[in-house]
This record gives structure tokens, C-alpha cells and sequence, in this order.
């Protein structure tokens, strides 16, 4: 950690891209992990659910945000603070597995969404280089990427329910703030957003895109930080927001100890999705197979991500599912109110007292889920709903409510996602 300390010293004094480069290469040989904290945001009564979509899910999840314009609990991202260029400037960003390109909200705006804190000024840092469109392999692993006039890197990247970033692509120093308060730098290539629209609420100041593709930040990272492996927790809904959250990267975030449990990661044409296949869910002591008995299972079923909020199931299990968990609930749902729409919700003044839910991950990974990841109080007093919904798909999201109090690793190299539980308001 000495080294990083230094490399960043060194990183403050330097102003050109050289030095930066060769500080850089002292972070490298350190080879070394880092955390840092992450920040619970629930912003029950604004922005609809955020959805993802990317490449050939556009469709899929375009149908799914109609369906889950109902949830209005169904909202909640996780902040992670970095700091871009130098001297730094500030950036909460939301995290997601579910996506690869790391963004800012850029000046100058042709076209931003409102933000409460300053925007990102690449005029103002000494380290901003815009990479150039004909020679960077980078600016092609982006298939939206097009080259301007000027051979600038010009990209476009959607998400579900019409969300968008447009900008220039451009080589900076990212710094990290570890959890033992050292700053940590690297270069990375990220996306100044100039053009950029959807439901992004004026505290995100842009994204931190995490999935398994070539532009993501651990790809980007990982051979600096002893491997492309990360790890986070992620706090309960309406938690406090002052309490933050650990997520780990490189060496040192691997999930040990006792109670871990693993399944094995699916690698599909689709790089970006962290696929995973879930053979069914119990609702107490009864399980509810993904497939019945028409379909077979495929591998590869559902994908792991920290940007969508809901668990989002086939429609054929998600019925199967919601009528027993209705079954094993010894109360009467709530029916025919518009504001919550088709969505198992129940009122009651005290706690809801669900079934236990455990998804049966491939290669005997159980994980147990209780009311606090599976049902959510959307803003009416005293009202919990079943975090989940349907899609036409045949692929479902393992969404941000079900992680809460797990530790969750991601290890691309072994191609594996590991749980455990967690109180993650207490790490
Ligand atoms: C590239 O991006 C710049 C800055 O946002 C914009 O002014 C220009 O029109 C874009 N060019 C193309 C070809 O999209
Ligand atoms: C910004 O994005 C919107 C929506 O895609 C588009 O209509 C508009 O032309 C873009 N503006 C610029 C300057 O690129
Ligand atoms: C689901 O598919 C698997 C594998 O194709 C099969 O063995 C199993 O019997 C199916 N489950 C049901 C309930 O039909
Ligand atoms: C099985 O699921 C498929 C699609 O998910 C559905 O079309 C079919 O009707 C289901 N079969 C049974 C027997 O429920
Ligand atoms: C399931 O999907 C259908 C079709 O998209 C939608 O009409 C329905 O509201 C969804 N159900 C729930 C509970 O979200």
C-alpha cells in the first residue's frame, strides 16, 4: 500500500502524460487489491427503474421496463466515489455488473441530465487525453464507437428504458480513496459523456461499468491489481445512507471462510452479462424448478447485476413462483390497487413474515433469501412487495435487492461468482 502512496504523490506532481505513466508502472509492479466504500441510494419517490440493456437485450429489457414501471419501491443504486484527472474531481457513479463502460457526465454539455455537484471538466485536468479513433484498439471494443472528422472517438451507449451516454472516449487517471484512506491511481479509458439522458437522477454523476467485457473497469484493471476479480456488499434498502459498504478489487477480494458458496460463470457470445444458471427457487421447503417440464434447462439462465434493482424471472417460473409463495404467506395480498399494479404485496403494521426463498445456483450453491432481500416497502406505509417481476425472455436478472447482505465475488479468471452471507451495514 506504501507503493500506491507514492505512485500518488507522484501522480499529483505530474503533469504530463509520460510521467503519469511511468508513476504508473510502480502500481503495476505492486500488483496489489484495494477497497473501497460504497454508498446506499434509494430514491423512493423519484427516477423510474433503472434497466439495462445492451447489444441484443435492448428489446428484452425495453419489455421489461414497462412491466416494472409498477414497482415504484422497485428503486435503489449503489454510489461508488472516484475521482477523475488531475488535480482530481469527484464523481459518484452509480456501480453495475450489468454494463462495461465507465462515464461522466462531461463538460461541455450539449444535452445532461441535472447534477447537484459540479460537472466533470476535462479543461481543468492536466491528464485528460482524448484517445484517437483510428489507432486505439480501445475505441473499437466499443461497437457503437464512431470516428469524427477530427479522429476523435465518438461513442453512444444505451441502456434499458431508453437511457443514454454520448460523448468522446478519452484516456484519464482514475483515483480510488481505499478504505485505509490512500488514494489509488490508474489510467483507464472512460466515456466524457457530453450528451446524456434517461432516468439518471441529479446525484449520479455517472456510471462505473463493471461487467466481463474489454472496456469495463476490471478489465481494465486487472492486470494491475493481481487479477480481474472483484468482490462488494451491498446495504438493505432504506438503509442509512451515512452507513456505507465494502467493494473490493484485485488481490485480496476473494470470498473465503466458512458458508461460501460458488457457481460457475457462463461464458456466452455476450461478454458484458455475468451469466449464471439457476436450476429453481424453494419457498420454504418446497421447490419451484426453473423449467417444467416441456422445457429443458439451459445453461446460462439468468445474469448477475447490480443495476437492475428486481429479480426479473421467465414468465412461465415467475408464475410457478409467485402462486406459492402466495401459498406459504398466511395473509391476504393486496389486490386491485393501481399505484402497486400486478405486483404480491401485503399490508401489515409490523415486519412481513415471509417464507425463506433459497436460489439453487449450479454446483450446489444454495442461497437463502429472506424477506429483507424479497420484499420490498415501496413508499406507502406498511406495505412490503415481492422485489421480483416477469419477462418474455427466456433469460432473467438476478437483481441489486436479492444481493443485499451477501458478499459477492467475481473472479473472471476462474470463471466463478461466489457468495456469503453478510451483514453488510456491519463490515
Ligand atoms: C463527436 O462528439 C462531439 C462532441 O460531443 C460532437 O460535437 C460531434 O458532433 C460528434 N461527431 C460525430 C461524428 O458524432
Ligand atoms: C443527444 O442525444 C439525443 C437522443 O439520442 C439526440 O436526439 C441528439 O441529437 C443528441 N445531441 C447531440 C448533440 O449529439
Ligand atoms: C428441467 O430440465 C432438466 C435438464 O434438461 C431436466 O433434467 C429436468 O427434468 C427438467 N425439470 C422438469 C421439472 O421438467
Ligand atoms: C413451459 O414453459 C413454456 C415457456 O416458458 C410455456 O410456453 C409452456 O406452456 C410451459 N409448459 C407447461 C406445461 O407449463
Ligand atoms: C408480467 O409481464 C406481463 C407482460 O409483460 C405484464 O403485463 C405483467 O404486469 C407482469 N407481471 C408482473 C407481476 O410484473
Amino acid at each position: 500500500m506504501t507503493n500506491t502512496a507514492t505512485f500518488h504523490t507522484c501522480f499529483v506532481i505530474a503533469s504530463i502524460l509520460s510521467i503519469s505513466l511511468l508513476c504508473l508502472s510502480t502500481t503495476k509492479a505492486s500488483n496489489e487489491g484495494f477497497s473501497v466504500e460504497l454508498i446506499r441510494h434509494d430514491h423512493p419517490s423519484h427516477s423510474p427503474l433503472m434497466n439495462k440493456a445492451f447489444g441484443r437485450f435492448m428489446r428484452q429489457f425495453n419489455e421489461i421496463d414497462t412491466a416494472q414501471s409498477a414497482i415504484t419501491a422497485g428503486k435503489g443504486h449503489h454510489l461508488m466515489k472516484v475521482s477523475f484527472g488531475n488535480p482530481p474531481q469527484d464523481i459518484y457513479g452509480i456501480i453495475d455488473t450489468g454494463s462495461d463502460l465507465v462515464w461522466a457526465q462531461c463538460l461541455p454539455c450539449d444535452n445532461c441530465y441535472k447534477q447537484i455537484n459540479p460537472k466533470f471538466d476535462p479543461q481543468k485536468s492536466s491528464t485528460f487525453k482524448e484517445i484517437p479513433c483510428d489507432k486505439s484498439k480501445q475505441c473499437h471494443q466499443l461497437d457503437t464507437a464512431v470516428c469524427s472528422s477530427s479522429n476523435v472517438c465518438n461513442y453512444t451507449y444505451g441502456y434499458g428504458g431508453g437511457s443514454l451516454t454520448q460523448g468522446v472516449l478519452a484516456q484519464e487517471a482514475i483515483t480510488f480513496t481505499s478504505t485505509q484512506g490512500q488514494p489509488i491511481s490508474y489510467n483507464i479509458v472512460f466515456g466524457c459523456g457530453h450528451n446524456n439522458t434517461g432516468t439518471f437522477n441529479d446525484q449520479e454523476m455517472g456510471l462505473i461499468g463493471l461487467g466481463g467485457g474489454p472496456i469495463s473497469l476490471i478489465s481494465q484493471l486487472g492486470d494491475s491489481i493481481g487479477g480481474k476479480k472483484f468482490s462488494h456488499c451491498l446495504t438493505p434498502f432504506y438503509t442509512d445512507p451515512h452507513i456505507t459498504s465494502k467493494m473490493s478489487f484485485g488481490s485480496g477480494s476473494e470470498v473465503l471462510g466458512d458458508g461460501v458458496v460458488s457457481t460457475t460463470l457462463v461464458a456466452k457470445q455476450d461478454k458484458t452479462p455475468y451469466f449464471v444458471t439457476l436450476e429453481g427457487i424453494s419457498v420454504g421447503n418446497t421447490l419451484v424448478p426453473f423449467n417444467n417440464s416441456t422445457q429443458t434447462l439451459s445453461k446460462g439462465n439468468m445474469f448477475i447485476d447490480s443495476g437492475t434493482p428486481p429479480i426479473i424471472l421467465p414468465e412461465d417460473f415467475y408464475n410457478r413462483l409467485v402462486v406459492e409463495v402466495r401459498n406459504q404467506i398466511q395473509m391476504e395480498p393486496i389486490e386491485n390497487d393501481p399505484e402497486l399494479g400486478p405486483q404480491l404485496c401485503y399490508k401489515t403494521d409490523k415486519n412481513l413474515e415471509g417464507p425463506i426463498l433459497t436460489a439453487h445456483f449450479d454446483g450446489g450453491a444454495d442461497v437463502e433469501l429472506t424477506p429483507t432481500q424479497t420484499f420490498i416497502p415501496p413508499p406507502k406505509d406498511g406495505v412490503f412487495c415481492l422485489s421480483m417481476t416477469n419477462t418474455t425472455s427466456d433469460v432473467g436478472i438476478y437483481g441489486n435487492f436479492a444481493q443485499v447482505n451477501y458478499l459477492i465475488g467475481f473472479d473472471l479468471d476462474k470463471g466463478v461468482v461466489s457468495f456469503k452471507q453478510t451483514d453488510c451495514t456491519k463490515q
